[in-house]
């Protein structure tokens, strides 16, 4: 049987969720942990091993940038996060240099495979990473929109009674304050949200309003009350993971680069992709509503103008 290995750069809350999730879910055969704080990969590394005999045999260790060679995916969630009161886009001088050093430590190794980022602000990580690797724009994976996109079916799940997993509506753009949710192709099960509204059943569209700018922010309401986010950003990035691993094809809103999709180019932000072994296989382009349109290419030229803050 093939082995899988990832190589995981940042252990803090995020990272470390994310690795108790790949091993919760059985997704590689290899796990290293690599972090600035070193001990803190060993004893996250103790600590999750001792979770192996509750779930499937695992190689998991503190590792350092030379382990990162054969790995078939790195995840990055290293750097600084948002406190309370900031933006994810404050956070993005701090992180592109960061970057600069992890990608040119990554790449000393020898590294081959798929990057997949998770640290903010992730649209412009993502385009960085493109940039200091120069890997193919297929291989770079931003965590994207999946966790908006996750609140958005998990809220809409529970005020239309219905289970989110057949929730099928995305939030693109940035992920961020410029977020947007794409009403135009939004279905429970397989009945338009748009005939709900118009059939006086369930929310009315302020209401769905109300629930898209709940879920645009989310994360500063659980920054507010716990100091950060890790859970839900984690299992994103296990979802994401299993569909690159298991070569699933699946249809998730992560971060890539544009390039003439939705009429923008040289940007990443979240749009639906489909994403496979190879990385993204191919962005799909949504019939946008006219204002749909023009809000996604507002979110662009945001982060267009911070990223340019950077280069
Ligand atoms: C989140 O949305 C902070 O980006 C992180 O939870």
């Amino acid at each position: 049987m093939k082995t899988t290995k990832i190589a995981l750069i940042g252990t803090g809350l995020v990272g470390s969720s994310y690795a108790f999730a790949v091993l919760n879910q059985g997704l590689a055969n290899e796990l290293v942990l690599i972090d600035i704080n070193k001990e803190k990969t060993i004893g996250d590394a103790m600590d999750l091993n001792h979770g192996i005999p509750f779930s499937s045999p695992m190689h998991i260790y503190a590792g350092d940038y030379s382990d990162c060679k054969d790995a078939d995916l790195i995840v990055i969630t290293a750097g600084a996060n948002q406190k309370p009161g900031e933006t994810r886009l404050d956070l993005v001088h701090k992180n592109a240099k960061i970057f600069k050093s992890i990608i040119s430590e990554i790449l000393k190794s020898g590294f081959d495979g798929l990057f997949l980022v998770a640290t903010n602000p992730v649209d412009i990580l993502s385009f960085l990473t493109i940039k200091y690797s120069a890997f193919p724009s297929y291989r770079v994976i931003g965590s994207g929109t999946v966790l908006d996109t996750a609140r958005l079916r998990y809220l809409l799940g529970d005020v239309y009674k219905v289970n989110s997993q057949n929730v099928h509506a995305y939030i693109i753009g940035e992920h961020g304050d410029t977020e947007l949710p794409v009403w135009s192709h939004a279905y429970i099960g397989t009945r338009p949200i748009s005939d709900y509204v118009k059939a006086g059943a369930g929310p009315t569209q302020d209401e769905l309003d109300r629930i898209f700018t709940n879920v645009r922010d989310a994360a500063y309401h659980i920054i507010n009350s716990k100091g950060a986010t890790y859970y839900g950003i984690a299992m994103g990035l296990a979802r994401i993971t299993r569909a690159i691993l298991r070569n699933e094809n699946s249809v998730l809103t992560v971060s890539t680069l544009l390039r003439g999709e939705y009429g923008l180019n040289d940007i990443c932000l979240g749009v639906p992709a489909i994403v496979n072994r190879s990385g993204i296989r191919e962005v799909i382009e949504l019939n946008l509503g006219e204002q749909e349109l023009q809000k996604l290419r507002y979110s662009a030229e945001i982060l267009t103008q911070q990223l340019n803050t950077v280069l």
